[in-house]
């Protein structure tokens, strides 16, 4: 499948490279108002692909996007050190505007990838003013504080992350929610996978773990600047979903119609991720405090999003 991403800034190149390595996509065309940075950047990847697979990419114009399957708009500024992700919305609103209608006009039916933050909010605009269905507009969403979640967990309790099926819901922010009641490991109770392993999550491991989630990427910013190789990793891995028809299920984010008590809210939930782009919602079991935590996020959200007249 040929991707595009627009936007060949930190993330977009990260995302594109993790694509190209991976043999994700068939061609990569990055597109980006710096076409000097586009240019480099493709070339920079491309000759990592020899080592690795047979990806094509290149640079190129909106007209280049033509026959893209998935589009992704990983354009946008990054948060600068102690700025949180909700301060972006209206520079990223402004450059999202400008590029949507550029991208549908060569790419009629696409499923748009949305990874500039605030992105749940910027997702739900994406949705609005592009006209397709809900289910083809995807942000990153949470997946990134997901896997996030997992590592830490993998840490402690020294198994992969790939056998912590945990989530984080809700807006990508200071208000997601580890869902720490329903992960499992090994098909038990997380936390009793975790007693019989001798590795307890006690409340000290729970209360680290979550802040730990929480702060990754002020703590990453405040050490290099930005976040990328997370994020582009997480793009690659919702790109793979799609063009295998994977079925997977993944913690996204989308304008969904009910959650939580909140009506047509963008934010994340786990979500079967295929061909189609998102076919199902889920909702993990959650305890008392949990919930409330969802309904608070999504809560935030809409009222985000009423105060922008979306
Ligand atoms: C982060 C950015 C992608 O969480 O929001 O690293």
């Amino acid at each position: 499948m040929k991707i595009g991403i627009v936007g060949a800034g930190m993330v977009g190149s990260s995302a594109g490279f993790a694509l190209a390595i991976a043999g994700y996509a068939n061609e990569i065309v990055f597109v980006d108002k710096n076409e000097a940075l586009a240019v480099a950047q493709a070339e920079d990847i491309s000759h990592a692909v020899p080592f690795m697979s047979a990806t094509r990419v290149r640079a190129g114009g909106y007209a280049d996007l033509a026959g893209a399957g998935i589009v992704v708009l990983s354009a946008g500024v990054g948060q600068r050190p102690g700025e949180s992700r909700l301060e972006l919305l209206g520079r990223n609103t402004a450059v999202i505007r400008s590029i949507v209608s550029e991208i549908l006009a060569v790419v009629p039916d696409p499923i748009l990838l949305v990874a500039a933050n605030p992105v749940d909010i910027i997702t739900h605009i994406t949705a609005s003013i592009s006209g397709l269905p809900p289910h083809r507009v995807i942000g990153s969403g949470t997946i990134l504080d997901t896997a996030r979640f997992r590592s830490l967990l993998a840490r402690h309790m020294e198994i992969s992350p790939q056998s912590i099926p945990a989530f984080v819901i809700g807006e990508h922010g200071d208000s997601e929610v580890l869902a720490w009641s329903g992960a499992v490991a090994g098909s038990a109770d997380l936390v009793s996978f975790a007693a019989q392993l001798g590795k307890p999550v006690t409340e000290e491991v729970r209360k680290a773990i979550d802040h730990d989630v929480r702060n990754a990427a002020y703590k990453i910013i405040e050490g290099k600047g930005a976040t990328y190789y997370g994020i582009g990793a997480g793009i690659a891995r919702i790109v793979r979903a799609i063009t295998r028809d994977e079925g997977s299920v993944l913690s996204v984010s989308i304008q969904t119609a009910h959650v939580a008590g909140v009506d047509n809210v963008t934010l994340s939930l786990p979500r079967v991720v295929g061909a189609r782009g998102v076919t199902a919602d889920l909702l993990p079991d959650l305890d008392h405090e949990e919930f409330e935590a969802l309904k608070r996020s999504a809560r935030m959200l809409k009222d985000l999003s009423n105060s922008l007249g979306l």
